[in-house]
């Protein structure tokens, strides 16, 4: 099963001040959907949003809202994701003691459900959730924040969930120093679905969020 190339690009490199015109902006620039990170300076050291930024975001844009939670404890807060209009939800492996659970929960409300993993984490923890997952995040950084380097180490991850898949409808998302560099090395690998915060907020106009996209885009082609 082959996806179309999905871009996402992730607000967390936007300006923060103007979330809502910069979501705007980067959708007319040739966004397919907009990934939102949820920190909680627990699971994470970082702190970003809950879902009232989200809320007050979703009447900004019809695209796609896939929002990656890096937050422990996650199901208690899951409703309000969804309520918020999150299209996605993507969870932690790391984050839930019942990732069955959670899945369930996600699917229950509606949305579609994701499963992210830290780069440390081994994708045999997927094996018996498969077929309750609507996406796979592979984490190319440790989560937290952006602009850091991609980690190499995860493309042979990337090769394996491919194989482990076969032919579910299921997305195969990466996130984390993605680069038009970067790009392709993942795709080649079986992923359909990139995030890219710096690489695609970087110059701060639309102008240079179409041309930031588009080269991303050629560089996959
Ligand atoms: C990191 C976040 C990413 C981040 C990616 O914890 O999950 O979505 O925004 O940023 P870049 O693309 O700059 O690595
Ligand atoms: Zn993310």
């Amino acid at each position: 099963m082959t996806h179309p190339l999905v871009i996402a690009p992730s607000v967390l490199a936007a300006d923060f001040s103007k979330l809502g015109q910069e979501v705007k902006d980067v959708v007319t620039a040739g966004a397919d959907w907009i990934h939102l990170d949820v920190m909680d300076g627990h699971f994470v050291p970082n702190i970003t949003f809950g879902p009232d930024v989200i809320a007050a975001l979703r009447p900004h844009t019809d695209k796609v809202f896939d929002t990656h939670l890096m937050i422990e404890p996650c199901d208690p807060y899951l409703e309000a994701f969804a309520k918020a209009g999150s299209d996605y939800i993507t969870v932690h492996a790391e984050a839930t003691k019942h990732l069955d659970r959670s899945l369930q929960a996600i699917r229950g409300l509606g949305k579609k459900a994701g499963v992210s993993l830290n780069p440390a984490t081994h994708e045999s923890c997927l094996e018996y959730v498969l077929d309750q997952l609507d996406l796979i995040l592979v984490m190319t950084v440790n989560p937290g924040f952006g602009g850091q380097k991609f980690l190499h180490s995860q493309i042979q991850k990337v090769e394996n969930i491919k194989k482990m898949i076969g032919d579910r409808p299921i997305r195969i998302q990466i996130d984390g120093g993605i680069t038009p560099q970067t790009a392709p090395l993942v795709t080649n690998a079986g992923a359909d679905t990139l995030v890219a915060g710096s690489a695609v907020f970087k110059g701060g106009t639309q102008e240079s969020y179409r041309s930031n996209i588009d080269a991303i885009r050629s560089a996959v082609r």
